[in-house]
């Protein structure tokens, strides 16, 4: 299978610290890649040069065999889509978030969609009236997830996303992720031990590195 992304020889020093060195990374499309490794060693920072949240010092990274720093980044968001640990919420209630896809793309919000995905993480459809600020942990990760997958992305970049979850919560999102999975490419960081046993391909980092 042809690279959704390819990292080539990336390198990141801030301020005279080097926070990766030479990370060479494949991911095929439709791929379910895991990265594992202590705290500290860089794989939210990897994430997020995936996620062009950050410009690497040096090397490429290529979305489709292109130069992914080409393109503007509007475009390439609705591509790669990163989802946080602590899940950002905007606005006052459910509804805002949920129709921030919509409205990003000129578009009317689709309450068939909005109430399908609800559905998919247990949650029902008055769930878009409510304030966010009443919303539990596990909810605001459910609305958050929900928001990125409303238009499903080619790249799912998923950073320790079920940490803090009770297993309920947990069990919610592996569903949703699943059934992402049958269309689309995951690029997930965990510490979870069933996460870990389960996962299709491992990609250890140490100290910046890719440990083989
Ligand atoms: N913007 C930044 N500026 C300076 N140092 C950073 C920045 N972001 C992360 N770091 C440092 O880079 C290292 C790797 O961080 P991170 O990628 O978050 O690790 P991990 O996700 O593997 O726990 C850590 O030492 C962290 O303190
Ligand atoms: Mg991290």
């Amino acid at each position: 299978m042809a690279d959704v992304l390819t990292l080539h020889q990336i390198s990141l020093t801030i301020r005279g610290k080097t926070l990766l060195k030479d990370i060479n990374l494949s991911i095929p499309k439709g791929s379910f890649i895991t990265l594992a490794g202590p705290s500290g060693a860089g794989k939210s920072t990897i994430l997020k040069i995936c996620a062009r949240l950050l410009t690497p010092s040096s090397g490429k990274l290529l979305y489709n065999e292109r130069d992914a720093f080409l393109i503007p980044p509007q475009d390439y968001r609705r591509h790669v889509s990163y989802c946080f640990q602590q899940p950002v919420l905007f606005g006052e209630t459910v509804a805002d978030n949920l129709n921030f896809p919509f409205q990003i793309r000129n578009q009317v919000p689709d309450q068939e969609r909005q109430h399908a995905l609800l559905d998919q993480v247990n949650l029902p459809a008055d769930y878009l009236s409510k304030n966010i600020a009443s919303l539990s942990g596990g909810e605001k990760q459910r609305i958050a997830l929900i928001r990125n997958l409303m238009f499903e992305p080619d790249v799912l970049l998923l950073d320790e996303v079920t940490t803090g979850l009770d297993a309920e919560n947990k069990q919610i999102v592996h569903r949703l992720i699943d059934n992402y999975r049958q269309k689309g490419t995951i690029l997930a960081i965990t510490h979870d031990q069933e996460e870990l046993a389960q996962a299709e391909k491992i990609v250890t980092i140490k100290g910046g590195q890719i440990h083989e």
